[in-house]
């Protein structure tokens, strides 16, 4: 086992040790200096490359962590991922250089989950538009819609559609799910039918997006996709805003095509201050914290430390990115 104790580490999740300062404790106690994001926000290339040099170990929040920057990495041996998605990452451009990239699968799955259905729930339901009224003085009776007896489409049945479908199980609603290589068992078990793409987005009613962000995903939800969709479904994207067409969005809103949506994630983030969806009542905004749990949070924490110092020493992490 390799030394270690003279290791330069950087860490950029603005949220870790956050729930459990040991996360911090843990890493003092091994490397010789752990390098801090002071800007509160996920880096740019730009900063990553003013920060890279000298760094050994690095634990990366939602950083753009592109070919350009990774070659001012001239000691980096590792990238650990604090979360799922990699697709801000140059996986090539690391491989080339020798970078092992890890990452923390299922760690924030329940999270993502949770949050899903808090959201839909919160559209159905009109939460933010009681709550605002409310506070308002006004007492408005606002007719919202039940889960009960509506259809909702998880696209892309993965760990995380997976656990949408297995809350939403006690929600009395049909649930249909697309995924390229859906589990059949688990469909069978949860009562989920899998249906094509088409079939999900011409019956749903909620609409919740679980995918990567890939050369086939990026930008699907599209005008194309959006002209499908049932005349007041809902969109809830808990995802990655890449693989939404923003402008295709608020067209088919504006349109009423599309009832509303509920996004947690945007193209841009922050998203832009003059971003039509940050200003449409029928949206729901949050700042890309499906998966800021006390659970998820801890587990992201605990799978990205123990990588980043596993391959410090030599050793083999326990979830390299495929
Ligand atoms: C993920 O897992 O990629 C989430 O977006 C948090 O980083």
């Amino acid at each position: 086992m390799k030394d270690i104790k003279k290791c330069r580490v950087l860490v950029t999740p603005t949220s870790y040790g956050q729930t459990d300062q040991r996360l911090w404790t843990e890493l003092e106690e091994h490397v010789g200096e752990i390098i801090h994001n002071q800007t509160g926000k996920p880096l740019t290339s730009g900063e990553l490359s003013k920060l890279l040099p000298g760094v050994d170990g690095y634990i990366a929040g939602l950083d753009v962590i592109d070919r350009a920057c990774l070659q001012h990495a001239d000691k980096l041996k590792v990238i650990s991922r604090y979360g799922v998605g990699c697709d801000r990452v140059d996986l090539k451009a690391a491989r080339e250089k020798g970078i092992t990239v890890t990452y923390t699968p299922g760690a924030n799955s329940a999270s993502v989950a949770e949050m899903t259905i808090a959201l839909t729930l919160a559209l159905a339901r009109k939460i933010p538009q009681a709550v605002e009224a409310t506070r308002q003085g006004s007492w408005p009776r606002l007719n919202a819609l039940s889960l009960e007896g509506k259809t909702f489409g998880i696209v892309g049945l993965g760990s995380i559609g997976k656990q949408v479908a297995r809350r939403l199980a006690g929600f009395d609603c049909t649930i249909l799910a697309f995924d390229v290589s859906p589990d059949q068992d688990f469909a069978l078990l949860y009562k989920v039918s899998l249906v094509s793409l088409g079939e999900l987005i011409e019956r749903s009613d909620f609409i919740s997006l679980h995918l990567p962000v890939l050369p086939e995903t990026r930008g699907m939800v599209n005008a194309g996709f959006l002209s499908g969709a049932k005349e007041g479904a809902f969109l809830i994207n808990t995802a990655r805003g890449e693989l939404v067409n923003e402008r295709d969005l608020v067209s088919a809103m504006e349109a009423g095509t599309l009832a509303g949506a509920a996004l947690d994630v945007f193209t841009t983030e922050p998203p832009d201050s003059d971003n039509v969806l940050l200003k449409m009542p029928q949206v729901i905004v949050t700042p890309h914290i499906s998966s800021h749990s006390d659970g998820a949070l801890n587990a992201m924490g605990w799978m990205a430390l123990k990588d980043c110092l596993a391959v410090l020493r030599g050793d083999t992490p326990a979830n390299p990115v495929p």
